[in-house]
């Protein structure tokens, strides 16, 4: 397996090298590319832990090489939020650099799951759709816009609130990834909570990311949690190419009555998307949160369906 990892520089893209660096399986081959100069020394500094994961690392403006002959790409190259913005404030940066991204994706590595980390993941996933519909390649069953990140928020709030271990308990996280458009289906973890403990979990897991932005007074957002986030779905990716069936949320190109792009169950397989599973029963208030968060969600999609 080759993974390539663009914005490899960032807060997100070292975080998440390292942990590729540390858990892909011996033999694969690690590509890291950024803009910035510093990134080849981020796959040298790699370089120096001991696994059987071959890295190298690209900066400039072009990232073919990088990118020839990669299974697997995430994309987290992009202006992360500072206090007082939300993810549709990163729009105008961040939808120019993944329409060009994904250009290249789609001469060099077309058959390539890719993996979209970039905020505001609603749009940016639409995006990268378009341009592929654009270059004759595309393929929903292999683009993700990774809502990982909501799936261990929800674990670990939800344990902690419980006195669990984390690792016990499993939720599904549907709709998009942001405010109202994050939806955790709490109802169906089996854990006790009040009417008024949902609402008040769900308000929390909504408004996580804003917690860190605030928490980090402008030195930026979640990048460790989501370094962990993102290489749990690529490593999911790998286990599935290789025959396991493995499931994971994650923001997808159909399967959806709702919306035509929204975070759900999927089944991986060794192409990708192997089966959009139905996220199951879920309460009425969840019910009316779906009905809450779609003008959200179209409204987002549009926007980057027009932006391409
Ligand atoms: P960062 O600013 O630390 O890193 C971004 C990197 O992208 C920088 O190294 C920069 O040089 C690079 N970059 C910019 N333009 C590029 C281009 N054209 N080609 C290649 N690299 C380029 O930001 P951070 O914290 O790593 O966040 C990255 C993105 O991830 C942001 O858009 C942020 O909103 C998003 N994010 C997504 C989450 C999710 O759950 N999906 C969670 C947290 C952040």
């Amino acid at each position: 397996m080759k993974v390539t990892v663009l914005g490899a520089a960032g807060g997100i893209g070292q975080a998440l090298s390292l942990l590729l660096k540390t858990q892909l399986p011996a033999g694969s081959d690690l590509s890291l590319y950024d803009i910035a100069p510093v990134t080849p020394g981020v796959a040298v500094d790699l370089s120096h832990i001991p696994t059987q994961v071959a890295i190298k690392g690209f900066a400039g403006e072009d990232p073919t090489a990088a990118l020839e002959g990669a299974d697997i790409v995430l994309i987290s190259a992009g202006v992360a939020r500072k206090p007082g913005m939300d993810r549709s404030d990163l729009f105008n940066i961040n939808a120019g650099i993944v329409k060009n991204l994904i250009e290249k994706v789609a001469l060099t590595c077309p058959k390539a799951c890719i993996g979209i980390i970039t905020n505001p993941v609603n749009t940016t996933v639409p995006i990268a759709a378009e341009v592929l519909k654009n270059a004759g390649v595309y393929d929903p069953a292999k683009l993700f816009g990774i809502t990982t990140l909501d799936v261990i928020r929800s674990e670990t709030f939800l344990a902690e609130a419980k006195g669990l271990n984390p690792a016990d308990v499993k939720i599904n996280v549907i709709g998009g990834h942001s405010g109202v458009t994050i939806l955790p289906l709490i109802s169906q973890t089996g854990l006790d909570f009040s009417d008024a403990e949902i609402a008040a979990m769900t308000t929390r897991i909504q408004n996580a990311g804003t917690e860190v932005v605030e928490a980090k007074a402008g030195g930026g957002s979640a990048t460790l949690s989501m370094g962990q986030a993102a290489a749990r779905f690529c490593l999911s990716l790998v286990k599935a190419s290789q025959g396991e069936d493995v499931i994971e949320c994650a923001y997808v190109d159909g399967g959806s009555e709702h919306s035509k792009f929204f975070a759900q169950p999927i089944k991986l397989g060794p192409s990708g998307v192997k089966e959009v599973l139905g996220y199951g029963e879920i309460s009425a208030f969840e019910k009316q949160a779906i009905e809450g968060m779609l003008e959200t969600l179209d409204g987002d999609i549009k926007i980057g369906v027009d932006f391409v």
